[in-house]
């Protein structure tokens, strides 16, 4: 590879280019049946990944954010409450969760993994609530508001102390929804159940997003959710169908949240390469800790023991963060910020009242942050470049 050859934060046409029979036979499928909505692709589809991830169930959707917001409903949230998550993410958490009509509000991450520090959770449930006497419940004082759920974002592809969170969610009653939009695959080693678990499948239900950039990507938009929860499946199958169980007998308002056929198939081919894409990208961030190791102001990914990360991102932090995004965009290496303002602090949100300074941590870690490229594909002649360009930015001092 030469020395000048832009290398792209993500490669999402090879592997396209590699499937393309198969993917162009699903197409031809799809245009020979005419069966665009629903059918039996979408329930192959949903059967294989709910066995991927270790459920009973899953609902294929329009999206990730329909994703998160047809299981709050399903789960029971309802309009008025308080919803727990975090503001290192993706906006789509929040707006989901207001879309189901309650009001997110926000602990601080972890400073090592970025994911929601239970320490945080637990703090705000014993100094911002109090316990209501009839439900059980924690009342938001500020907020005047019952807090009935908790999203634990699974950020960049590793999954959040769902032991923790769990116990405390329990221990207040309250409902668990995984945004696992980022996590397709990734494990956590839970104690209490002695047992490596799947993403989306250790609460009440796990979100995921298929837009094309995710580690399973259809050629579009989608997303699924995941439960073991009859009920919750069926409500989840009924919102996302214009509230309908039976043709034309709506028993509620749903939504036009429907994950379509082509999608759905095109979802089950690329399913079938998810777990050798997920050792690339785990072999290709073992790679770049070896090279990373002797670079100086240098944070690299921290993978707990009970953790098996599947890298959507891999995300290092420096302290200056602009100067070496800036170097390594002289050098044709392409990257990435996710995310540059924490949700508290982004103009949407500036009527809840939040300040700079209310989560520490998240603020942070926000301006430090880079996404290096990651993507199966990455080859360690392009992985070696990248950290001779952070190694050289590095070697003048710039990072500390
Ligand atoms: C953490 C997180 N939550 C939710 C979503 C929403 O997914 P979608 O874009 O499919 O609606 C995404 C994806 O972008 C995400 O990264």
């Amino acid at each position: 590879m030469s020395n000048n050859e832009k290398i792209a934060f993500l490669d999402l046409v090879t592997p396209h280019k590699e499937l393309e029979q198969e993917l162009t036979s699903v197409f031809q499928k799809v245009i020979s049946t005419a069966g665009f909505v629903g059918g039996p692709m979408v329930e192959n589809f949903e059967n294989e990944f709910a066995a991927y991830c270790d459920a009973k169930y899953c609902v294929g959707v329009a999206s990730g954010t329909d994703a998160v917001r047809f299981a709050l409903t399903a789960a029971g949230v309802k309009p008025g409450d308080v919803v727990v998550t975090v503001a290192h993410t993706f906006i789509a958490t929040t707006e989901a969760i207001s879309q189901a009509g309650a009001r997110p509000d926000f602990v601080d991450i972890d400073e090592k993994t970025y994911a929601m520090d239970p320490k945080k959770l637990a703090q705000y449930f014993e100094q911002e609530c109090y316990v209501d006497r009839e439900t059980g419940k924690p009342f938001n004082r500020k907020l005047r508001a019952p807090v009935t759920a908790i999203v634990p974002v699974h950020i960049y592809g590793q999954c959040a102390d769902m032991d923790a969170i769990l116990e405390i969610a329990g221990r207040y009653k309250l409902i668990v929804v995984e945004d696992a939009c980022q996590a397709h695959g990734a494990e956590y080693f839970s104690k209490k159940h002695n047992r490596w678990m799947k993403a989306g499948s250790m609460s009440h239900a796990g979100a995921f997003s298929f837009y094309p950039g995710k580690n399973l990507g259809a050629c579009g938009e989608a997303g699924a959710i995941t439960t073991n929860d009859e009920a919750m499946m069926r409500s989840m199958k009924m919102q996302r169908d214009h509230g309908q169980a039976k043709k034309y007998y709506h028993d509620i308002e749903g939504y036009n949240g429907r994950l379509d056929s082509l999608q759905a198939g095109l979802l089950s081919v690329k399913l079938r390469h998810l777990a050798k894409w997920t050792r690339e990208r785990q072999a290709a961030a073992v790679e770049y800790g070896r090279l990373l190791a002797g670079v100086p102001g240098v944070v690299a990914p921290h993978q707990p023991e009970n953790s098996r990360h599947v890298y959507h991102l891999y995300v290092i932090r420096v302290a200056d963060r602009e100067g070496l995004q800036k170097h390594l965009a002289a050098a044709k290496i392409d990257t990435g910020i996710h995310y540059p303002i924490p949700l508290h602090l982004q103009k949407a949100y500036e009527s809840f009242g939040y300040k700079k300074g209310d989560f520490p941590v998240t603020e942070k870690v926000a301006v430090e942050i880079l996404s290096l490229p990651m993507f199966p594909q990455l080859q360690p002649a392009q992985q070696a470049r990248v950290v001779q360009n952070v190694q050289e930015f590095a070697s003048v001092g710039s990072l500390r």
